[in-house]
């Protein structure tokens, strides 16, 4: 009898807060229609923020405090993004009070958090705990990773998910340094987007600094049976230790990719160049955390094919992390840079015809996109998009990427490489740790790149920016390599016979090209001469298999079947998942196929993944 007080009083107590919050919900709107965030950052700067989290593995909760340190006070409150989050106490310089009301719930944005301040309050810490349903969060099982012998924990925050593991303004025309201390259980390493521990101690406890201000997005966290291995003075992997062998092989190349990067685009500045290779369950390719790009196990192909993905996130270390997008409405200018960047770092380490497979891959993706959404959304054909009242994933489309590339290489090629290349320096330099917006871009084309009017009515860049699908005088990529890939689908079309001699030195890229010039009407003999011939079949590189198998689905090839189900239980990479089950989505059959590998392949996807795929097996 005598334990049923306490709880009792417990959970009336909890009753209690939850109706209170329930009672004080107030109605809060973001400042500007472009906005994602409900954060106001216009009345209040916040400038350095310290975590202090425990990771409950058993719980699969994070708990601790967060304190923001606050800046020119204008209003009268600070307001915090927060999704899903158990807020239990705030403290205002140090005091506690109780008077922090919820905004009321919004499905894309969440739920602000209002706290009482004045123009001298410094400092506001907030107790908190994640709930099991932060989307940011993945907690892996051991059978999930790599060794399958420790659990492992990734965040992923872009674009609006930080607010789902820490209250902050979640918008990224803000910046703060930030210092973290995070506890974890003692046989796993804690690793974040800043300085990092490169082995475990005995207490389990981390600290961390990211002196340099970062956006919201940005803030990332780890915890796993990793161990780190330097490939240069200051860059290194971090893997399992039984996949660490195949890692540091596969990623040698990064030391001359920063000295190329460098090279081209002015001095990294965030000191180290670290990566993380994550367990399969990631849903992207990579992501650009200061300091920790977070990547797919899926890269390591073991024939150094698919590094192009570091040079990605690499890059980003300038256009993304330096130079930031204002808002989700110019996503472009993350990525449709950062495409650029990457491919002249491929072009300096690989060599021109390298990147340009790599492009006309890309291209043909591009073309296939904007296929679709001029008949569904045009208007998400701009580069400038619209995303006010929507979630910012759905800007998350080759627009950003490849019509964003496409238009950079047309600015290089109307002004020659050499005055492109002092203006992107330029362009880094003068707005580093800054945000940036398409309008202020525009104007500074006209402002210090274009030398003449001819130049600038040549560049067209209000058509480029502002205009659906592609401008007529669009750059085509040509590699004749790519020809090759094209043509000798063609000839198998044709005869039935894989020409043997043509393929013998081929890059994952001419495949992929072949497997994408195929049709759905290839019949079960020529697929299993095709499979017979190449082994595409569980062929170990993800990004041939991804073709392969969604291929076989549009042909109905069943023999693929029981790899392809495999493979969608294993990998969580989103760009891999989504064709695949489009694919299957597309006839009756397939559709109930489909669904009954989603049910097995569920529990191990990511929120952001799981999300997307059940968008395509139950619409609406
Ligand atoms: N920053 C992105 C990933 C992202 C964008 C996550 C928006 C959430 C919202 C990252 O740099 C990226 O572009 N990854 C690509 C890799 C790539 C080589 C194009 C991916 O994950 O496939
Ligand atoms: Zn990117």
């Amino acid at each position: 009898m005598s334990f049923l007080y306490p709880i009792r009083l417990v959970s009336i107590l909890a009753l209690f807060s939850v109706f209170a919050c329930r009672q004080a919900a107030v109605p809060v709107k973001v400042s500007r229609a472009t906005d994602h965030s409900f954060g106001n950052a216009h009345e209040v700067r916040i400038v350095h923020s310290h975590l202090d989290l425990e990771c409950d593995f058993d719980n699969k909760k994070l708990k601790g405090t967060v304190t923001h340190r606050l800046d020119s006070v204008r209003g009268r409150k600070l307001i915090l993004d927060t999704r899903n989050l158990e807020i239990q106490k705030v403290w205002v310089d140090g005091k506690e009070t109780d008077e922090f009301q919820f905004g009321v719930f919004d499905t894309i944005l969440g739920t602000a958090l209002l706290i009482p301040i004045d123009s001298l309050t410094k400092e506001v810490k907030i107790a908190y705990s994640t709930d099991t349903a932060a989307e940011a969060l993945q907690w892996l099982q051991a059978a999930q990773t790599h060794d399958r012998k420790k659990p492992f924990l990734y965040t992923q925050s872009q674009a609006i998910l930080a607010r789902t593991w820490i209250p902050l303004m979640d918008r990224p025309d803000t910046r703060f340094t930030y210092s973290a201390r995070i506890r974890c259980p003692k046989d796993l390493l804690a690793l974040m987007s800043a300085s990092n521990p490169q082995q475990k101690n005995d207490s389990g406890i981390y600290h961390f600094t990211m002196p340099q201000p970062v956006s919201s997005y940005l803030m990332a966290l780890a915890v796993g049976d990793v161990q780190f291995r330097a490939l240069g003075d200051s860059c290194g992997v971090y893997a399992e230790p039984g996949f660490m062998e195949e890692v540091a092989w596969e990623l040698a190349d990064m030391p001359e990719m920063i000295r190329k990067a460098e090279a081209l685009y002015g001095a990294y500045p965030w000191g180290r160049y670290d990566v993380l290779v994550l367990p399969p369950a990631f849903p992207f390719g990579g992501m650009e955390n200061p300091r920790l790009t977070f990547a797919t196990p899926t890269i390591i192909a073991g024939d150094r094919s698919l590094t192009s993905l570091i040079a990605h996130e690499l890059a980003h270390s300038w256009s993304g992390n330096l130079v930031t997008n204002a808002d989700w409405n110019d996503f472009w200018l993350n990525e449709g840079f950062t495409v650029y960047f990457e491919n002249r770092i491929v072009e300096a380490v690989y060599g021109k015809d390298i990147a340009d497979m790599q492009a006309e891959l890309e291209v043909g993706e591009l073309q296939r996109t904007i296929a679709r959404l001029m008949k569904e959304a045009p208007n998400d054909t701009r580069l400038k998009l619209d995303l006010s009242g929507r979630n910012p994933d759905e800007g998350l489309t080759d627009i950003a990427y490849v019509k964003g590339f496409l238009f950079l290489k047309h600015l290089e090629s109307v002004v020659g490489r050499s005055r492109w290349d002092e203006f992107l320096r330029s362009y880094f330099r003068d707005n580093a740790f800054g945000t940036t917006t398409t309008d202020a871009f525009k104007q500074r084309l006209n402002d210090s790149l274009f030398q003449t009017a001819e130049e600038a009515v040549k560049a067209n860049a209000k058509n480029w920016i502002y205009q659906p699908g592609l401008p007529e005088n669009w750059p085509r990529p040509n590699s004749t390599r790519m020809l090759t890939a094209v043509n000798a689908s063609a000839r198998y079309l044709a005869t039935g016979q894989p020409d043997t001699a043509a393929t013998r030195n081929w890059v994952t890229q001419q495949f992929q090209q072949f497997l994408r010039s195929l049709p759905d009407t290839l019949g079960h003999n020529r697929m299993a001469a095709l499979d017979a011939h190449f082994r595409f079949t569980a062929s170990g590189n993800a990004e041939i298999e991804a073709d392969w198998y969604t291929l076989s689905v549009k042909n109905g090839y069943k023999p693929a079947y029981s790899a392809m189900a495999q493979f969608l239980q294993r990998v969580g990479r989103r760009k891999f998942l989504l064709p695949v089950y489009n694919a299957l989505a597309a006839t009756p059959e397939g559709l109930v196929e489909g669904k009954r590998i989603f049910a097995l392949a569920r529990p191990g996807y990511h929120a952001v993944s799981a999300a997307s795929i059940d968008r395509i097996l139950n619409p609406e």
